[in-house]
């Protein structure tokens, strides 16, 4: 039998993670080969923020990962942020002569289109000799102990569709479960239970929430309508909140607010929603009642949309008049049932619309300077397979980039 080519390092997920590790450690002199099974390189990153690809956030602080991401340890991140940061990303961006900007709330896009970044993210794999099979499927890691080639630490045995291959450290940067029809797989967990490592429960995440079918009917007419909100979720403990834009839907709730909410919601805990947030609707309508002839719907109409107006004040007999009319209590009623507008999710549209998988790799099993793992010399994992999530607005990806600079910078190099 023919000895199978042997590499320093194989990474299998040429998405962002992948291929970002890839480039720096091949750079770091070391004899890459990124692997990856669908027929299109970095579809995530194609389409992600419509296509202009939110690539980082400026406003995350990596002393206080916590703050934006979510898992069963938040501050593991906290080391691979710190090293490599949103200013160290732009700063690549910016060599690359990649025209970017800041959209709202420190969210960093490319001006022109996210094709920019994985040229950017090819070209430095190619600036560091990285041999790339795509697409190109995996069938088997197998792990010897001893290794053939005179490491001390042991080699990986790769069977693949273009054959068998050998490396010293193997990098899995297999993302999550959101959209299988782009190439996403369980691939990384099945690894990970392969070699004994533990697993965080996986859920989807960044995902619109969807209702009842009868019960959301009525609202099911406002579909399409957005607006901004406060919303929030949890008890005392677990409370969260955010201030962003709901989109009503056919079958639910999306939109920025509803996104991030849902990585902290639970199934069967309500949510709260303030429809109006800034206005003490109470008095506002106090104060319209005082002074206007106008319908119930059509004073609420100067504070939420109408179309929202309207199918409040369908609600109710009491708010079905002009306003002068109303009784203070029928108002207040009103205005407090907007204020905390409480409903229960009866789930959410799955992995086919999550942009995120939160759980995954548990992260008590690597090592937070490198991403290995701590039983198993020599494996790797990196960005979204791990029990790290990051907010809406860009923090996935420098998730990506940072836990794949940190495992770079750690993989050994040729003796
Ligand atoms: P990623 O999913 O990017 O890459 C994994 C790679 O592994 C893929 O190329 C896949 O084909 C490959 N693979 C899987 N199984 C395999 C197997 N068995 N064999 C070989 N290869 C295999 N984040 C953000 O910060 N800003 C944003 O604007 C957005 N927008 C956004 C929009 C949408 C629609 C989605 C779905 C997601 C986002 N995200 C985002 C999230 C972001 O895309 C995500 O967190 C990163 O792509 C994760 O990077 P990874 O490299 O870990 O996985």
């Amino acid at each position: 039998m023919p000895t199978p080519p042997f590499f320093d390092t194989v990474v299998i997920g040429a998405g962002a993670a992948g291929l970002f590790c890839a480039g720096r450690a091949g750079q770091r002199g070391l004899k890459v080969l990124l692997i990856d099974h669908a027929e299109a390189v970095a579809e995530k990153i194609r389409i992600s923020g419509g296509g202009r690809c939110n690539f980082t956030n400026q406003g995350l602080d990596p002393q206080a990962p916590h703050k934006h991401f979510v898992g069963q340890n938040p501050q593991f991140c906290r080391s691979a942020l710190a090293r490599y940061t949103p200013a160290d990303f732009i700063a690549l961006v910016q060599r690359h002569g990649i025209a970017f900007h800041e959209k709202h709330k420190g969210q960093m896009f490319c001006d022109r289109s996210a094709e920019d970044l994985i040229a950017m993210l090819l070209a430095e794999c190619a600036a560091g000799g990285v041999a790339h099979w795509q697409p190109c499927g995996v069938r088997k890691v197998v792990f010897s102990a001893a290794s053939a080639y005179g490491a001390d630490h042991g080699s990986y045995q790769i069977d693949t569709d273009r054959g068998p291959v050998a490396a010293r450290s193997l990098v899995v940067a297999t993302g999550g479960l959101s959209i299988p029809k782009i190439g996403a797989t369980d691939f990384g967990y099945r690894l990970a239970q392969q070699f004994g490592i533990a697993l965080v429960e996986r859920r989807p995440g960044l995902v619109p929430l969807t209702f009842d079918g009868e019960a959301w009917a009525p609202w099911a007419q406002l579909a399409g309508l957005a607006l901004p909100v406060r919303i929030s979720t949890g008890s005392k403990k677990t409370h969260m909140a955010f201030d962003e834009d709901l989109l009503f839907t056919h079958r639910g709730l999306s939109g920025p607010a509803v996104l991030q909410i849902s990585s902290y919601w639970q199934e069967g805990a309500p949510l709260a929603i303030n429809l109006a947030p800034g206005t003490d609707l109470e008095a506002a309508l106090a104060q319209s009642k005082a002074c206007s002839r106008k319908r119930i719907a059509n004073e609420l109409g100067q504070i939420v949309p109408s179309r929202l107006a309207d199918a409040w004040a369908a609600r109710d007999a009491d708010w079905q008049r002009p306003i002068a009319e109303a009784s203070d209590k029928a108002l207040a009623r009103l205005a407090g049932q907007m204020a905390r507008w409480e409903l229960t999710p009866t789930g959410t549209e799955g992995y086919k619309k999550a942009e995120v998988t939160l759980g995954g790799i548990d992260t008590r099993a690597l090592s937070q300077q490198s991403m290995e793992c701590k039983a198993q010399p020599g494996l790797y994992f990196i960005g979204e397979v791990v029990d790290v999530t990051g907010w809406l607005g860009g923090y996935n990806f420098q998730w990506a980039w940072a836990s794949a600079a940190a495992c770079a910078q750690a993989l050994p190099a040729p003796a």
